[in-house]
């Protein structure tokens, strides 16, 4: 790397296009070797978050057993004992991202200090307090790896509407193409972005209005996202996803 950022500014400051101005050479070389430091340096800190990663007594493994255990003991009421909950309130957990569904159990206890929870929810901020570290990560790896037996769309009048927000958003006032983050399928990109597709319209149009009011306030860029929907374009998205596969 470093022979190369050398030698790179070597053929910059003797290339003719620079010839005539010293200064924007010596600046245009300044970019590029701190470019190449910038590289260099990401190969090193790669190979460093290789090397701890296979350390393995700094990895902490999900045990699917456990979490298994605990589903069936305290969440099975509602999000049923494989994560597809047959009530359309309580959200399908099969098949979502672990690391998603981690930082929600997070989000749902009152941090110490704090007034209320990010993701204030009656009923999962008793559930979610009564987790260790180890129990959110177990039933979390144990949700993601069930899998998924989807809604599906009942208000079909609406669902191309709901299509034409996912795909395009609503230009008129703001809103982003869902697409954009969620996938073209409604799968999500671990950990950051959920799966949205195969999920209960009924939950999915009652989390954007919760992200709306500011009910949930665990994520900005959905607050502000959903402060551009109104009702009828919240139901017909979330009847779209509920068919989405
Ligand atoms: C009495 C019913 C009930 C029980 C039991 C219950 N939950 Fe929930 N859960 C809910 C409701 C209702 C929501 C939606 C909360 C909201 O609207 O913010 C939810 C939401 C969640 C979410 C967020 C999902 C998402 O897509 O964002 C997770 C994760 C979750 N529950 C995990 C669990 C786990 C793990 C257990 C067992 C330890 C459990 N729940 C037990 C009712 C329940
Ligand atoms: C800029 C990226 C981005 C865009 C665009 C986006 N989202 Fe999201 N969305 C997120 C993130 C990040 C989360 C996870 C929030 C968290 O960590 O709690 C999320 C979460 C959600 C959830 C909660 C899922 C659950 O299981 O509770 C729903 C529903 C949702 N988004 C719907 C939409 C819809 C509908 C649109 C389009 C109108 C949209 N999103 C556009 C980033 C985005």
């Amino acid at each position: 790397m470093i022979t190369q950022a050398s030698t790179c500014r070597l053929i910059t400051v003797s290339s003719p296009i620079f010839a005539d101005s010293s200064k924007l050479a010596a600046k245009a070389s300044r970019t590029i070797q701190a470019a190449f430091f910038a590289m260099a340096f990401a190969a090193v800190s790669l190979s460093t978050t290789a090397l701890q990663a296979a350390a393995p007594e700094k990895v902490a493994v999900a045990d699917l057993a456990k979490g298994q255990a605990i589903a069936a003991a305290a969440c099975v009421a509602c999000h049923a004992a494989d994560g597809n909950s047959v009530i359309s309130i309580y959200p399908i957990l099969a098949r979502q991202h672990a690391g998603y569904l981690a930082k929600q159990l997070h989000n749902f206890k009152v941090k110490p200090g704090a007034d209320g929870a990010e993701r204030a929810n009656a009923v999962m901020g008793v559930f979610a307090t009564a987790l260790s570290e180890d129990d959110i990560r177990n039933v979390a790896a144990f949700y993601a790896a069930q899998a998924i037996k989807p809604s599906y769309s009942k208000d079909k009048d609406i669902i191309e509407r709901g299509q034409r927000i996912y795909r395009a958003g609503i230009p008129s006032t703001g809103v982003p193409a869902c697409a954009g983050c969620h996938g073209p399928n409604g799968n999500g990109i671990p950990a950051q972005y959920p799966r949205l597709s195969g999920q209960h319209a009924d939950y999915t149009a009652a989390t954007l209005a919760a992200f709306k009011s500011g009910e949930r306030a665990n994520s900005s860029q959905m607050m502000s996202i959903a402060k551009g929907m109104n009702e009828g374009d919240m139901k017909a998205v979330a009847e779209y996803l509920a068919g989405l596969r």
